[in-house]
């Protein structure tokens, strides 16, 4: 099967957040199933994109209303990221630094959407499949169903994969103008609630929609940020597929960004060596239970909570665990993160950067992982604890509940909640420290969870089983 996904952003070329992840790993493992499989993204302007040598594939113009615009596909011309990836460059637009956050991001992603499709248009051989991920690449079912001239493309089967449904490509109607002509009739599609919304038109027009959790489906049909009652009338189009993870990046057996290397055999020892490494560079009690929260500082991920929560927690007990904060975000959740830093020395630190090499470090240095989000749509960062030893403590939410068991519960390891509440953080903390306390009952959790197997390979093979339900017979057999 000739698969193509088409995703904004990609690791290790572009990531915001873990749509990177999943973009830059999936396609890989469906190659090594035996698919053809490859991502098509824009040319960001960042270090690794640079860095590559490219071979030009394609080179046209494209129309945005009165807006011409050049733009070549390249490919990387070394197979080491195990599939072949495509950019879109387009001078002027998708050049930048940042993968969003401009001004013109509507006009940005439909330009580069329009691209794709004008490109694969040329395609002697056709892909059988374009997998879509998010809102910024959702236009793509409607263009290739409805806009004219691509009548050629209608047999191309199409999926979408919601990574999080809160961010939905709302635009004003006055960006039509820069559509292609479409079939009038088929208009309503580009609309929900008087705004085009490219998420929705997504839903409407495409094959199959999935969720990076079931867990999150179900929750999507009752609240789904105003398109819940989408949702469900699309819902024999819809399900889940839980997200993997790469397990040749995720290793602390082989990754090269940690300080000391572990097995499940040595995690002991291995975790302890990183963890004495991390808190001597930034002050910590080594004997002290590390918990740590490593993400975007979004209200999403409950991280507006973290300052009450670590604070109170000090306050009450002082001396009874260190924190370390990674990441950034909303001003303001920035702002409160970082001045807890003056406030309890040698016991809390935070980092207000992207940083993935202390990423990894932190997820082989710590005890715990805090994730109180009120949404996740699937979550890595747990499944990334889960493979380095480290006791996820998650509110019960999306993939959160789907993949994480409570240690009182039967074959559990995690230690679970269920208000995204300071309260309830402060709740599983003490859990935590107890638990801490128990040396056997942490190396017995930590030995358990690292023979877990979250690894791509079967969701990898969940999608190809899902694509070839729904790829036409015509295209199967050519
Ligand atoms: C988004 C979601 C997260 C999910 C990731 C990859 O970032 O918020 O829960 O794991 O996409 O699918």
């Amino acid at each position: 099967m000739r698969i193509i996904h088409i995703s904004a952003e990609g690791y290790p070329m572009a990531k915001v957040g873990g749509l990177a992840d999943v973009a830059g790993a999936l396609p890989k493992y469906q190659q090594s199933l035996g698919e053809q499989a490859s991502l098509v993204m824009p040319m960001h302007r960042t270090p690794f994109l640079h860095r590559q040598s490219w071979e030009v594939v394609h080179k046209a113009s494209l129309m945005l209303g009165d807006n011409v615009h050049e733009y070549t596909i390249i490919k990387t011309a070394s197979n080491e990221l195990g599939f072949d990836l495509y950019c879109v460059d387009i001078h002027g637009l998708l050049d930048r630094e940042r993968v969003y956050g401009y001004e013109d991001d509507g006009y940005r992603f439909l330009a580069f959407q329009l691209a794709v499709v004008d490109w694969v248009k040329t395609m002697d051989v056709l892909p059988n499949l374009l997998h879509v991920h998010d809102h910024q690449t959702a236009f793509i079912p409607f263009l290739l169903k409805h806009v004219y001239g691509n009548e050629k493309l209608r047999p191309i089967s199409t999926v979408l994969t919601i990574h999080n449904a809160q961010y939905q490509g709302w635009m004003d109607p006055a960006l039509l103008k820069f559509f292609p002509r479409w079939d009038d009739w088929k208009t309503g599609l580009l609309f929900w609630d008087g705004q085009i919304n490219a998420l929705a038109c997504g839903i409407k027009c495409v094959d199959r929609i999935t969720t990076v959790s079931s867990g999150y489906m179900r929750e999507l049909h009752d609240q789904a940020h105003g398109l819940s009652a989408l949702i469900r009338q699309e819902f024999s189009k819809c399900s889940g597929i839980i997200n993997g993870i790469d397990h040749a990046i995720w290793n602390p057996e082989t990754d090269p960004m940690i300080s000391t290397h572990y097995s499940a055999v040595s995690v002991k020892e291995g975790k302890y060596a990183n963890k004495l490494s991390i808190c001597q560079e930034w002050g910590l009690n080594p004997d002290l239970p590390l918990v740590v929260f490593i993400g975007r500082l979004v209200d999403d991920k409950g991280a507006d909570l973290l300052p009450a929560a670590i604070s109170r927690f000090l306050e009450i007990h002082p001396e009874a665990a260190s924190f370390f904060v990674l990441g950034n975000g909303q001003y303001n959740i920035e702002k409160a993160l970082e001045q807890l830093n003056g406030q309890f020395v040698g016991f809390y630190n935070s980092q207000i950067q992207y940083n993935e090499t202390l990423g990894h470090q932190l997820y082989a240095a710590a005890d715990f992982l805090l994730m109180p989000s009120r949404v996740e749509p699937c979550g890595l960062n747990q499944l990334y604890a889960l493979r380095y030893g480290t006791i996820p403590m998650v509110r019960r939410t999306g993939g959160l509940a789907d993949t994480v068991i409570d240690c009182g519960d039967a074959g559990g390891f995690g230690l679970c909640f269920d208000k995204p509440s300071v309260s309830d953080i402060l709740h599983t903390l003490h859990r935590a420290i107890h638990l801490f306390q128990d040396k056997p009952a942490m190396l017995k959790i930590r030995k358990q969870m690292m023979s877990i197997n979250h690894s791509w390979e079967s969701s990898a093979q969940e999608y190809i089983d899902l694509y070839l339900k729904i790829i036409s017979k015509s295209h199967q057999h050519s």
